[in-house]
């Protein structure tokens, strides 16, 4: 077992350099299926998602050819499966965009259903509806594998009752080789749509309006290969962001889109730190307690929900009591239970958190619920008194490219430290 072993005290200062977006390339990956030719990706994180993904194309066929640490090559031409099966797609919930693409290459797809992240039921019914609008008929199969086919793809309006990144994304896939045109109405806006809009039309499809309230996709016959570079993890630049406000220090975030991550600066100025905009780099700066405030998760533009467990660590060590309303999943407060365990005075009611400020929180043995919470638990770690040992920590591992090391740059006192099978885990987690 690993777990992360984080001495707390530290201010965190200096600079750190940001990896690619996973919720990009998780979902630029499988995009890869409808080139069928080789393309070339530059800036991809190094994290189990992405290795999960690469297997998973490996498997049906792909040529897959390191370049470098954070380039690959992959050529789909020789594609002999149209099918993920339950042991690889449990690994990630980003496993649903092989339906899209598999859809989009053989108008035929056999997914099972994904893994990921708990915060309650994850439905997938806005992709199945999407699917269904340009022609695919989706059936659940008994074995959690679903199958969506389609004679052809046409292209047709399509509406989501509920904003969703991967029902966006996954109609995206499906929709740039349908015949004709679709528009998906009442789409997500993140930056990871707008990169796999860029992505596509770069592979030769006609995607326009990613990132506002139209998309219109303009099918095409055929893909190419293309080379192309992921954008800047926003939300592993707040992470930092927040670790370094939470810390009272002073770090430089670099390999970032400031534009992306303005919902977070505007809550780190509120609670009194300061944060200085550059080309493509941000500087934050703090030296006091931070201020009380509030935050309510929103769909982009909005304070993004995958920032919610590390600001709610800010608030946590606040002069005063803050508010954290969650409004896109219904459990996204487990975490609080190993907070409470260093002392934190959080009080969860449905979708909404009531955060008293503690003067400090003290180290404790905690998990990673889910992938965020890791993270919010390592900047627990880091502004608590004595150690936090987190266990779980394939959670974090799954999504920040290099956390430790770079934490560590930056003056943390972090380490991963491997324990003996034979050794019970503090938490009795196995
Ligand atoms: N929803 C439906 N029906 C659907 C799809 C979604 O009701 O068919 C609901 C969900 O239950 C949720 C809301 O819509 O309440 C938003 O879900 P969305 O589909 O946007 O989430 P997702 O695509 O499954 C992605 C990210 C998550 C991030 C959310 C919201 C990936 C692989 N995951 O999930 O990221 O929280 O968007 O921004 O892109 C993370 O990175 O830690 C993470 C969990």
């Amino acid at each position: 077992m690993e777990k992360i072993i984080v001495k707390g005290g530290n201010r965190l200062s200096g600079e750190v350099e940001i990896s690619g977006a996973k919720n990009a390339v998780v979902g630029i990956l499988p995009a890869t299926l409808l080139a069928e030719d080789v393309c070339r990706i530059e800036n991809i994180p190094n994290i189990s998602d992405v290795t999960a993904m690469i297997k998973i194309l490996h498997q049906m066929g792909a040529e897959v050819k390191m370049i470098n640490k954070n380039t690959i090559e992959i050529d789909t031409r020789y594609i002999h499966s149209n099918v993920v099966a339950h042991e690889m797609s449990k690994q990630l919930r980003a496993s649903y965009y092989f339906i899209g693409a598999l859809l989009g290459r053989y108008n035929h797809a056999k997914v099972a259903m994904p893994g990921g992240c708990n915060f309650g039921v994850r439905p997938i019914d806005q992709h199945i509806k999407g699917f269904e609008s340009i022609g695919a008929t989706v059936t659940m199969e008994e074995n959690a594998m679903i199958d969506a086919r389609a004679d052809m793809l046409i292209g047709a309006p399509v509406y989501f009752d509920v904003v969703s990144v991967g029902a966006t994304m996954n109609v995206m896939l499906a929709a740039v080789k349908a015949k004709g045109l679709t528009v998906i109405e009442n789409p997500a806006k993140e930056p990871h749509i707008v990169d796999l809009a860029n992505f596509l039309n770069s592979m030769g499809a006609d995607v326009r309006g990613a990132g506002t309230d139209t998309i219109k996709i303009y099918g095409v016959d055929k893909l190419h290969g293309c080379e192309y570079s992921i954008i800047p993890d926003q939300i592993e630049a707040g992470t930092f962001m927040v670790a370094a406000a939470a810390t009272k220090g002073d770090v430089l975030i670099k390999n970032v889109i400031p534009k992306h991550l303005e919902s977070i600066s505007a809550k780190l100025i509120e609670s009194g730190a300061t944060v200085e905009e550059f080309d493509d780099a941000v500087r934050v700066i703090a030296n006091e307690t931070p201020h009380r405030c509030s935050i309510k998760t929103m769909p982009h533009p909005g304070f993004p929900t995958d920032m919610q467990p590390q600001f709610t660590i800010l608030l946590s060590i606040a002069n005063g009591n803050s508010m954290v309303s969650e409004s896109v999943w219904d459990n996204r407060f487990r975490y609080v239970a190993q907070l409470h365990r260093m002392g934190a005075k959080i009080t969860v009611d449905g979708k909404s958190a009531f955060v008293e400020g503690v003067e400090k929180l003290k180290g404790a043995p905690v998990k990673a619920d889910d992938l965020r919470a890791g993270a919010a638990m390592i900047i627990a770690g880091l502004v608590a008194s004595g150690t936090t040992e987190i266990e779980e920590i394939y959670h974090i591992q799954r999504g920040y490219d290099n956390i430790i090391e770079k934490m560590r740059s930056l003056g943390a006192e972090i380490e991963l430290r491997t324990i003996p099978d034979s050794e019970k885990s503090v938490l009795g987690v196995s």
